[in-house]
């Protein structure tokens, strides 16, 4: 894929993490979420490249805007056409609380290339370039922080993994404190840690646990575009959700959905901090600038940017300008 367009789907990002930032501890996590979507769809037409949201916001009926099935930028044919997946804001609640982690994301691949995953749960499993080949859904969760540990040459003692602090988790997380690992609970937002445990220093070591599969697929894509290890296995806790996985061309929705499953092909990942976190700066308000920090990874080079951008607010729809916080 065209490594310019890296640049330019940071820049989306960026769009709707500064509209968001508007409703940070606010209380109110649609609209958090209603402006970030707002934003992102509206910065997609200024990319040059013909995108279809294979991942968003749900199905035509359910969301105006970013459904599956969507196409954005601009419909010139000379453009190349991608798969793109977004979430415009990942962890709703965190940026209505004022709790740290919330991102913009998104992840874009070839057409054809990336899962259609539909939304509903899935079990994950997720390391750095250590874990390939080692961890796996089909092990226990101590099988899987032992084998780490000694690939990643670390005392199981020293190991850090990540869980959404759910009932659904207790049996794990018991099972890896008896092993002797460190076990860290976050309330939302499962694709920061993800994209933590493939980078060195973030002391995140091995995320894991049942969250969203469309989460699945962003996380998934940065692992991809950093070397690192990543299954997903959906999980189905209604009616109807194994049909409507079979419906949306996953063959065995039993499965074990490894990282080339996923994310077959080539891909970008790219995110904005929207509340401060452990890899990214929340956005800030600093006189009439909106100061962001963003990631942006390409699987091609497997090169990993961090920008910091300062926007003034001057050239943002007003709609956009969040009010001055410092
Ligand atoms: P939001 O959609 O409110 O931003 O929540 C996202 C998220 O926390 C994901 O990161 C995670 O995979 C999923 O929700 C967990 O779902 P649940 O809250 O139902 O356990």
């Amino acid at each position: 894929m065209d490594r310019k367009l890296l640049l330019e789907y940071v820049r989306v990002c960026e769009a709707a993490a500064i509209a968001c930032s508007r409703s940070i501890g606010h209380g109110d996590k649609h609209g958090a979420d209603q402006r970030a979507v707002t934003a992102m769809r509206r910065a997609f037409d200024r990319v040059p490249a013909r995108g279809e949201i294979v991942i968003g916001e749900g199905e035509m009926d359910e969301a105006p805007m970013l459904y599956i099935g969507e196409k954005v930028g601009p419909d010139d044919p000379s453009l190349p056409e991608v798969d793109i997946a977004v979430d415009p804001l990942e962890g709703t609640n965190l940026t209505a609380k004022g709790m740290p982690g919330a991102l913009t994301v998104l992840a874009v691949a070839e057409k054809g290339k990336l899962l259609r995953a539909p939304d509903m749960y899935m079990h994950k499993i997720a390391a750095g370039p250590e874990g390939r080949g080692v961890i796996s859904l089909d092990k226990s969760p101590r099988e899987n922080v032992n084998a780490l540990a000694e690939a990643k040459g670390k005392r199981v003692h020293d190991m850090n993994v990540v869980l959404l602090d759910r009932p659904r988790h207790e049996a794990i997380i018991k099972e890896l404190r008896l092993a002797g690992a460190r076990v860290s609970l976050i309330t939302d937002g499962d694709v920061n840690p993800t994209v933590a445990c493939g980078l060195p220093d973030t002391g995140v070591d091995m995320y894991m646990g049942m969250g969203g599969a469309p989460e699945g697929v962003l996380g998934a894509a940065a692992l991809k575009c950093l070397g690192g290890e990543y299954q997903g296995r959906l999980a189905f806790t209604h009616d109807g959700e194994r049909e409507r996985a079979l419906a949306m061309g996953i063959e065995d929705p039993d499965a074990i959905l490894t990282l080339e499953d996923i994310v077959r092909g080539e891909c970008i990942f790219a995110a904005t901090g929207v509340t401060r976190g452990a890899l990214l700066a929340g956005a800030k308000v600093v006189g009439d600038q909106v100061r962001l920090n963003s990631i942006g990874l390409r699987s091609d080079s497997k090169t990993v940017r961090f920008f910091e951008t300062w926007t003034h607010t001057d050239h943002l729809p007003v709609d956009e300008i969040p009010p001055s916080r410092s």
